[in-house]
């Protein structure tokens, strides 16, 4: 192993070049907070967004992505491995649902599982083509898959779907010597959970036993213990990150 000078780098083993790490759907609540919480680090960071470009630009290459697409996906990860090795992949990318079954319309379905699920795996798909060796893939899958909320139940079905591929998709990343890990996130104060209505907040808060929301700062944690390739007899796991929910 050669010279390393900077400290993720040193973590990641990567040596003599600053790490490239993508966050896939920079542009929402938590990749917001992984963004500012990664680009202070000596890195290449590279994110996406899809509707709301976002206006952090210093020390962030921007690019805007349709997950929907393989074509669009494909020439995506097509793109940045031209321009130098992919380290890490953080996918923050996803849709959520306000409704019962008997509400939701059969093309909300579609969509929710195509955003969630099906994209998803060509993620995992490209990212074992792509990635560095010792590159790392992080999902992220969510406690509805435990709590299942009732107005929630496709997304908590495309959510169980990212846990299993994760499982089933492992000995292909430990063979390409690469990792693969699903943060089971809990519930925090950022994106897709600002559209609970405050009283529902309030009560989902009072039942988290450790008696508060996850923050970025806890997100940073989980994500730096994941990209630290000390990390690596994980491989192929799913965290819960929930406060004890
Ligand atoms: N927030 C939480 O507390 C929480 C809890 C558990 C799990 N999660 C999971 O964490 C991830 C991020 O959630 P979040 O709360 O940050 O959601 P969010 O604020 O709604 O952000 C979703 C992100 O996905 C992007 N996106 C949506 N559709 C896309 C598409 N077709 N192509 C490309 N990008 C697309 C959005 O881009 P634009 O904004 O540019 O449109 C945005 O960057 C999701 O997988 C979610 O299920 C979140």
């Amino acid at each position: 192993m050669g010279k390393c000078d900077n400290e993720v780098g040193k973590q990641m083993s990567i040596t003599e070049r600053r790490p490239r790490i993508v966050i896939l759907g920079g542009s929402g609540g938590i990749g917001k907070e992984l963004v500012s919480h990664l680009r202070h680090l000596d890195i290449e960071l590279i994110a996406t967004y899809f509707v709301n470009k976002p206006k952090i630009t210093a020390g962030i290459k921007w690019y805007k992505l349709d997950i929907r697409s393989y074509i669009e996906l494909e020439a995506f990860y097509s793109k940045i491995f031209k321009d130098g090795s992919i380290d890490a992949v953080v996918d923050c990318t996803g849709i959520s649902q306000a409704s019962k079954l008997s509400k939701v319309s059969a093309i909300e379905i579609k969509n929710i599982i195509q955003t969630n699920l099906i994209s998803t795996l060509w993620v995992a798909k490209l990212s074992l083509k792509y990635l560095s060796a010792g590159g790392v893939l992080i999902l992220i899958s969510s406690i509805a898959v435990k709590t299942n909320p009732t107005g929630a139940t496709i997304y908590s079905i495309s959510k169980a779907g990212i846990e299993q591929s994760v499982l089933a998709f492992a000995n292909e990343f430990i063979e390409k010597k690469k990792r693969i890990y699903c943060i089971r996130l809990g519930y925090t104060k950022y994106g897709m959970q600002k559209k609970i209505k405050k009283s529902v907040m309030k009560k989902i808060e009072r039942e988290i036993p450790i008696g508060r929301l996850g923050t970025g700062e806890d997100i940073g944690f989980i994500i730096n213990y994941l990209l630290d390739q000390r990390s690596e007899y994980a491989n192929g796991s799913i965290l819960t990150f929930s406060g004890g929910v």
